[in-house]
């Protein structure tokens, strides 16, 4: 069994989706999810999924071993970031290359950095103007949303779209081909 971690700062929908997609998966199992908020509502949706959850604190994820440590012992292979607003650590990042990866809700490298996450993403997009957006699945380094590209999808932004019509338009990306993603990614790191 290969098992997998999501990190998540937030709602975790996508959290959610990906855990459905591999509920009954005979070689990829979601072990744990882990929140750096610990009243996110991704950890209400793993209690309810069974799946093993896990609160860190920023300053426990940037100072000490304590997530690392909870890695192996959960035998954690991959990691999938859903939403998780932290950097992931060094230490994290060593111990995991190339089994790291992130979705963004823009076709990057648009609108990608510091800052850029949830809403204040697709208002920048309506505010420039564009006559597109997407997703984009990426591996993980130590510059936010700089890793190398997996794969893109892209969806209209008309111009009566407003950042949250954006923002429906790009969950829908999301929940139809990450958790694919993801499962082509892992095969492949593991086959
Ligand atoms: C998604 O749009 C994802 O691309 C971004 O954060 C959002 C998380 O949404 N990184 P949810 O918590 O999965 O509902």
């Amino acid at each position: 069994m290969i098992n997998i971690a999501i990190f998540a700062s937030g709602s975790g929908s996508n959290a959610e989706n990906i855990c459905r997609y591999f509920q009954n998966n005979e070689q990829i199992k979601i072990a744990s999810i882990i929140s750096n908020k610990k009243d996110a509502y991704v950890l209400k949706r793993a209690e309810r999924f069974d799946i093993p959850f896990a609160f860190f604190s920023k300053t426990c994820f940037e100072t000490t071993s304590h997530v690392i440590d909870y890695l192996k012992e959960k035998k954690i292979d991959f990691i999938v970031l859903a939403g998780f607003l932290l950097k992931v650590p060094d230490n994290i990042l060593q111990a995991y290359p190339d089994m790291i990866i992130n979705i963004h809700p823009a076709l990057l490298p648009k609108f990608g950095g510091k800052g850029m996450y949830g809403d204040n993403v697709h208002r920048a997009v309506k505010e420039a103007g564009e006559t597109e957006s997407g997703i984009t699945i990426h591996y993980v380094n130590e510059n936010y949303d700089e890793g190398a590209v997996i794969f893109q999808a892209k969806c209209e932004v008309a111009q009566n779209d407003t950042s949250d019509s954006i923002a429906h338009k790009v969950h829908e990306l999301e929940y139809k081909y990450f958790p694919k993603v993801i499962e082509t990614v892992v095969k492949s790191q593991f086959q």
